[in-house]
C-alpha cells in the first residue's frame, strides 16, 4: 500500500460553494448557468455532492476575514428564501479540486456531474470521487447508479468504463448549448459479486498507485 495520498473526499458545505462554482466554470464553460449548489445543499433532499480537496494546501482567505460563526441550516434556509443569503460564505480553509453530485431516489442512483480542477487531472482524483460517490451510493442502498456524458467526453468515458460502467443508449441532441448527443451510462447491480470484487480491486489498484485517501461520504 503506498503513503497517505495527499487529498481526501468529504460532503459538500455551503462554505465550499464559491470554490464548488470555479470549479464549474472551469470544467463546462459553456453550460450556464451552473446548478444552485447552494439551494441543492439547503433544500435538495435526494442531492448528494461530494468534494475532493488537497490537504496540503489551503484555500485563498475569505474576502471578509473577519467573517462571522456559520449560522444553523434553518436560518441559512430562511436567508436563502428571503434572498437574504451571504454573498461570500466563510471558506473552511480548504483548497476544493474536485467535486461529484448524485441524486438517489429510491434504489437508483443518477451521478450529475463530476469534475477536477485542470491543474489537478491526472493524479486519480476523479477516481477517488467516482469511488466516495459509489460508496455512498452503497451506503445509501441503491442498487444501480447511471450517468449521461456528452458523445465527445473520452476522459469521462475511459473513467466510468474503467469502474464497470456500460453505454446504454445515446440521448439525441441533448446538450442545449451546442445540441450533441449524450452517452448513457450504467452499472450493473453495484451488491453483484461481480461488481463489488471489481470495485474492490480498482479500489486497491488505486490505494497502491496514488496513496491510500481519506474518504468521508455522509
Ligand atoms: C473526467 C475527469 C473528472 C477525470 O478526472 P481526473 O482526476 O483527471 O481522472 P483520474 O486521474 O482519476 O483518471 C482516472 C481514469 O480516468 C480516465 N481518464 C482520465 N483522464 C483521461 C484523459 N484525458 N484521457 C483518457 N482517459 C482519461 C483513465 O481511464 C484514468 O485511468 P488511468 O489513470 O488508469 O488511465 C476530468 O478530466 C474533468 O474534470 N474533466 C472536465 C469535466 C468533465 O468532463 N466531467 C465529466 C462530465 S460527465
Amino acid at each position: 500500500m503506498g503513503d497517505a495520498l495527499r487529498y481526501a473526499v468529504r460532503p459538500m458545505q455551503v462554505e465550499d460553494v464559491p470554490q464548488a462554482n470555479e470549479i464549474d466554470r472551469e470544467c463546462f464553460p459553456t453550460q450556464w448557468p451552473p446548478p444552485s449548489y447552494k439551494r441543492e445543499l439547503l433544500f435538495g433532499s435526494l442531492s448528494h455532492y461530494l468534494v475532493a480537496w488537497d490537504t496540503e494546501q489551503p484555500a485563498p482567505p475569505p474576502e471578509n476575514p473577519a467573517g462571522r460563526s456559520r449560522p444553523s441550516l434553518f436560518w441559512e434556509r430562511i436567508r436563502y428564501l428571503l434572498g437574504m443569503e451571504r454573498k461570500e460564505p466563510q471558506s473552511p480553509g480548504q483548497r476544493i479540486v474536485g467535486l461529484i453530485g448524485l441524486w438517489i431516489m429510491a434504489d437508483k442512483a443518477h451521478f450529475t456531474t463530476i469534475g477536477v480542477r485542470g491543474a489537478y487531472r491526472r493524479q486519480g482524483i476523479g477516481e477517488l470521487l467516482l469511488i466516495a460517490a459509489i460508496g455512498l451510493a452503497l451506503r445509501r442502498n441503491a442498487s444501480v447508479v447511471t450517468l449521461e456524458m456528452r458523445r465527445s467526453n473520452l476522459a469521462a468515458q475511459a473513467l466510468y468504463e474503467k469502474y464497470g460502467f456500460s453505454r446504454i443508449g445515446v440521448r439525441k441532441g441533448y446538450y442545449s448549448d451546442d445540441g450533441e448527443d449524450a452517452v448513457v451510462m450504467s452499472t450493473e447491480r453495484i451488491t453483484s459479486a461481480s461488481f463489488q470484487s471489481q470495485l474492490q480491486r480498482l479500489k486497491k489498484a488505486h490505494a497502491q498507485r496514488w496513496g491510500s485517501a481519506q474518504l468521508q461520504i455522509d
